[in-house]
C-alpha cells in the first residue's frame, strides 16, 4: 500500500523513444487501469516502473525515487511485475516458482505460501507439477501468486486476461480486487479488456503513442460512451 507518483516519464529502446512524458499518480491502495491500443507503450510503461527499461523523469513510490535502480533493488522495495506472457519458469515446479517470488525475503515464506493457496486453491494439488504443464489460466494464477510472494507494495499487471477464457479472466480480476482490498496493495493493470479493467479500477488512463490522452475515474470513463468510442475504439 503505497502511493505511486510518475512525473514526465520518458523511456524507450535504444534510440527509439516510446514514452513521451507520462505523468500519473495512483493513490495508496488504489487500482489504476492503463488502457490503449496495441503499440501505445503500455508494456513499456510497466517495464519502466519495474526497472526493466531505463527511464528519464521521475517515478516515486512513497516519495522514494525508483528510476535508476536495478530490478532486484525495486523488488526489495516491493515492486512486483507480472509481465506480458507471465514470466513463470516453465521447467520449475509450481512450488519452486512461488518460492522464487520470495527470493528477496527470508522470513514468513511458509505462511505466505499458505496464503497463496487460499487465493488460488487450484495451485495446491499441483505444487510438484512443472509450471509448463499448467493450463493457461493456472499459469496466470501462478504468475500472480509468485508476484504476491514478494509481499508487494506495488503490483504491476500486464494483460492478465491474455489468452484466457472470459470466465477465468473474471475470476482472476476478482482475485486482484480481493488482494487489493485485503492487503491494500496498490495496483497498476494494463488491459485490452477495457470493460473488465474499468470494473475493478478506481482510476484509468488511456495511453496513445506514448502519451496519456485521457484520464479520469473508471466510473466516468465507463459512463461516457462517446469517450469510449473515440479513445478506446469500442464500447466499454
Ligand atoms: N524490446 C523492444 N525493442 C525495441 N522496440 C520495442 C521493444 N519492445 C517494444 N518495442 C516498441 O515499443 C512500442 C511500444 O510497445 P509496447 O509493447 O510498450 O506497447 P503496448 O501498448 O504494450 O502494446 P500491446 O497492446 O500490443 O501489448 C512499439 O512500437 C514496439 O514495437
Ligand atoms: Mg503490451
Amino acid at each position: 500500500m503505497s502511493e505511486l507518483a510518475v512525473h514526465d516519464l520518458h523511456a524507450g529502446y535504444g534510440g527509439a523513444q516510446v514514452l513521451h512524458g507520462v505523468s500519473l499518480t495512483v493513490a495508496e491502495g488504489e487500482i489504476c487501469a492503463i488502457l490503449g491500443p496495441n503499440g501505445a507503450g503500455k508494456t513499456t510503461l510497466l517495464r519502466a516502473l519495474s526497472g526493466m527499461v531505463k527511464g528519464r523523469g521521475s517515478v516515486k513510490l512513497d516519495g522514494a525515487e525508483l528510476l535508476g535502480r536495478p530490478p532486484d533493488a525495486l523488488a526489495r522495495l516491493g515492486v512486483a511485475h507480472v509481465p506480458e506472457g507471465r514470466g513463470t519458469f516453465m521447467p520449475l515446479t509450481v512450488e519452486e516458482n512461488l518460492r522464487l517470488g520470495a527470493y528477496v525475503r527470508r522470513s514468513g515464506v511458509e505462511d505466505d505460501l499458505e496464503r497463496i493457496y487460499t487465493y488460488f486453491p487450484a495451485l495446491k494439488p499441483r505444487l510438484k507439477q512443472a509450471a509448463g504443464s499448467l493450463s493457461g489460466g493456472e499459469q496466470q494464477m501462478l504468475a500472480l501468486g509468485r508476484a504476491l510472494m514478494l509481499r508487494p507494495r506495488l503490483l504491476l499487471l500486464d494483460e492478465p486476461s491474455l489468452g484466457l477464457a472470459p470466465l477465468i479472466t473474471r475470476e482472476l480480476f476478482h482475485i486482484v480486487r480481493t488482494i487489493n482490498e485485503q492487503e491494500r496493495t496498490t495496483v497498476v493493470v494494463v488491459e485490452q479488456n477495457a470493460h473488465l479493467a474499468l470494473g475493478v479500477a478506481q482510476q484509468a488512463h488511456v495511453l496513445e503513442t506514448g502519451r496519456i490522452v485521457l484520464s479520469g475515474t473508471a466510473a466516468d470513463i465507463r459512463a461516457d460512451e462517446q469517450v469510449a468510442q473515440s479513445y478506446l475504439g469500442y464500447r466499454v
